[in-house]
Parts: C-alpha cells; structure tokens; sequence
C-alpha cells in the first residue's frame, strides 16, 4: 500500500514518518516510534482499553483509530508521563497501592484516569468506577486502582493548593511592602507630635 509521510507530536515530541492509510495509531506507536508502553489486550476490537492514550487530552483507543487522524493532535502516551523530577501522581500511586500485577492494563488506565483527573480533580469512588468502567484488568480487581486514582486525587489536589498558595504569596508581598512603607510613614508624622504621644505635655 502507497505510503504517505506524515508529522506526528507524541509525548512533546515530533516525528515525521510514513504511514499507510490504514496503519492504526496503535502500531504507529508500538511498532514505527518504538513506544510499546501502549499495550494491546484484546483483539484490537475495543474491548480492553489497554491501547487508551490522549489525544489532546481525551481517552482514544489507539486499536481503532487510523494514525493518519492524530497527525494534528497531541498525542500522550504513558511514557510521556514521568519527568525529569520523578514519576507523575498517579503512576507513584499504582505503585504505592498495589494497582499494578502483570501491568498490562496499566498505562491505558493511568492515561484514563489522568484525563478523569483532569476534568473532575475531586472525583467520588463512583465517577472513578464509571471512567474507568471501559479499562479491564485481569489481575488485581479493582479495588486497588480506584483507591490509588483516588490517593493520586488528593496529592494532585495538595499540590495545586500548594502552588496556588505559593503564587498567591508572591502577588500578595509587594503590596505588603508598600503596606509597610505606608505604616512607616504614619509612625513618622505620629512622631512628629500629632499623634495622641507626640502632642503630649
Ligand atoms: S487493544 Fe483492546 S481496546 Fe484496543
Ligand atoms: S495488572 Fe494485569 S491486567 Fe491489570
């Protein structure tokens, strides 16, 4: 089949490569950029959501999308993840939880539960259990990972509460400061002799 280059952004990365109109993201992925963290765990049918990744920002099974429609999206696969400072919240949580056995359906449910996250940063059990409800697991049940999204939940909210508090603090000193030039300046003419001290005996 005829080959047609095409530019892909994947992970804050661009990649040219050709593809054939019918190569599916998922072997784009796996097979052209080398990225098998996205994992296939059923018959490329929809059925498991271990082959879930973003595009901007939604959860897309990567086994029924031809690559050639994410040409013009942000794509994130679960290597895009981690930073140079460390893993991202959730994927800290899987771990600390016990969410993780054989890991296949581990990326496709922390990509899930990362754009859930991203729309509802304070989800109940049961939203989880609903955005989750098209990632199977076969190993641990699903007990562990709806507790470690909900872990990964409140850490990702802590530290949005911290960062706000930090901004928050630096837009609020400088009129401290001038608070403080202004309390100094009274404190003078009050010295001066027309405060209720100064204009004693
Ligand atoms: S590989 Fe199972 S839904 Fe895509
Ligand atoms: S950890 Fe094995 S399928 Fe979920």
């Amino acid at each position: 089949m005829r080959k047609e280059p095409a530019t892909f952004r994947v992970n804050g990365r661009t990649y040219e490569v050709l593809v054939e109109a019918d190569l599916t993201l998922l072997d784009l992925l796996r097979d052209r950029l080398g990225l098998t963290g996205t994992k296939q765990g059923c018959s490329a049918s929809g059925n498991c959501g271990a082959c879930t990744v973003l595009l901007d920002g939604r959860p897309t099974l990567a086994c029924l999308t031809l690559a050639w429609t994410a040409r013009d999206c942000d794509i994130l696969t679960v290597e895009g993840l981690a930073t140079p400072e460390g893993l991202h919240p959730l994927q800290e949580a899987f771990l600390e939880h016990g969410a993780v056995q054989c890991g296949f359906c581990t990326p496709g449910m922390i990509l899930t539960a990362k754009a859930l996250l991203d729309e509802n940063p304070s989800p109940t059990e049961e939203d989880v259990r609903a955005g989750l409800a098209g990632n199977l697991c076969r190993c641990t049940g699903y007990v562990k990972i709806i507790d470690a999204v909900m872990a990964a939940a409140d850490t990702l909210r802590s530290t949005r509460a911290e960062s706000e508090g930090t901004a928050m603090a630096d837009a609020v000193q400088p009129v401290a400061e001038r608070g403080e030039d202004a309390v100094r300046h009274g404190s003078s003419v009050g010295s001066a002799g027309t405060g209720p001290r100064g204009g004693g005996s």
